[in-house]
């Protein structure tokens, strides 16, 4: 769990966050309502809202556009959730059944897409054009990487492809998120630049992280299924890594040559992968991207905030679900 400590001089704006993210539009189907309060209900860390509440009031943007910033974020967050989940087919997310699991594909798709909707109406109520821009523009950086990874990115890939695939699916809602709070506080460029740089380092960190939990985490205290992304034939830092270390490796040659569909040949994989030093690597480079992130926050003002934002930065690689 991330300790309030950390939150704690955003929990109150936090609290209004959740309000807006439950607001109902007029007209609004009781399916896609039902359907919202089932997401948000589930429970989620909230570190993309923190982040940009924190970014913002370090900068003393005004609450209420601050809280509509963070609202949309973790308003976009779930939308790309619910077409991730439909699209790696996974049954489970935050300990509870995927939309998916109970929906016909039409449903959840148009689901995703109202989220998306959504997102982009509670980013407009920030009432900033550059913010809305930069939305935008993470979204399409976005799609874009889940493109190219349904296309190009399976089976062996370089380190190099691993980044950039984790920065467009991860860092750049986490650099968003960071960044746009920095502008609503009417920060100078280099502390924008700062502050956005901040959020794509934690944010590498943050999906490194996930990656590794993939291998060593538990199901039910993940709360959605691990051993996920090889049945999947995605190879992830900690795969890359054993790969460099046993590139003759038969078990994982037969994966990278198609069959990641037979759970045996998964099954053997993992364990090797979790036997292998590759996990500690991928950690020690998670922590190299929280230094990075940290060292960019000098170009923050005192307080509270940068404090906290330091602490967060040092939960995600200190996190277990
Ligand atoms: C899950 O994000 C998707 C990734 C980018 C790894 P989180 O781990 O933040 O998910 P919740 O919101 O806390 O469930
Ligand atoms: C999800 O990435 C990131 C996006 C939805 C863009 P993952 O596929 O790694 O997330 P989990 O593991 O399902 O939460
Ligand atoms: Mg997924
Ligand atoms: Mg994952």
């Amino acid at each position: 769990m991330i300790t309030t400590d950390i939150f704690a001089s955003v929990r109150h704006e936090l609290g209004a966050v959740e309000a807006k993210l439950r607001e109902i539009a007029p007209n609004q189907h009781e399916a896609l309502t039902g359907a919202t309060e089932h997401l948000l209900a589930s429970g989620g860390k909230r570190v993309r809202p923190a982040l940009a509440l924190l970014a913002a009031s370090a900068f003393g943007a005004e609450t209420q556009r601050a809280v509509a910033l963070a609202a949309a974020v973790e308003m976009l967050h779930t939308a790309t959730l619910v077409h991730d989940d439909l699209i790696d087919g996974s049954l489970l997310r935050r300990g509870i059944p995927t939309l998916n699991a109970q929906w016909t594909p039409a449903a959840t798709v148009l689901t995703g897409d109202y989220l998306f909707a959504r997102a982009a109406s509670l980013a407009a109520e920030t009432d900033s054009v550059e913010v809305m821009d930069v939305f935008a523009r993470t979204l399409m950086v976005i799609v874009n990487g889940e493109i190219n990874q349904l296309f190009i990115s399976r089976g062996r890939a370089s380190r190099d492809d691993y980044y950039r695939r984790i920065y467009a699916k991860t860092a750049s809602m986490f650099a968003l998120a960071t960044e746009a709070g920095a502008i609503l506080g009417a920060a100078g460029d280099s502390a924008i630049a700062a502050m956005r740089d901040y959020g794509k380092e934690v944010g590498m960190a943050f999906q490194i992280v996930d990656d590794i939990l993939d291998y060593v985490g538990d199901e039910a205290h993940v709360g959605k299924p691990v051993g996920n992304d090889l049945r999947q034939g995605l190879v992830t830092l900690p795969a890359l890594y054993f790969l460099e270390s046993h590139p003759d490796d038969p078990h994982m040659a037969a994966i990278l040559n198609g069959r990641s569909g037979d759970p045996a040949q998964v099954a053997v994989v993992v364990d090797s992968i979790r036997a292998s030093g590759a996990v500690n690597e991928a950690m020690a480079e998670a922590r190299r991207f929280v230094a990075k992130g940290r060292d960019a926050l000098s170009a923050v003002p005192d307080g509270l905030q940068r404090d906290a934002l330091d602490a967060l930065a040092d939960y995600v690689v200190r996190r277990d679900l």
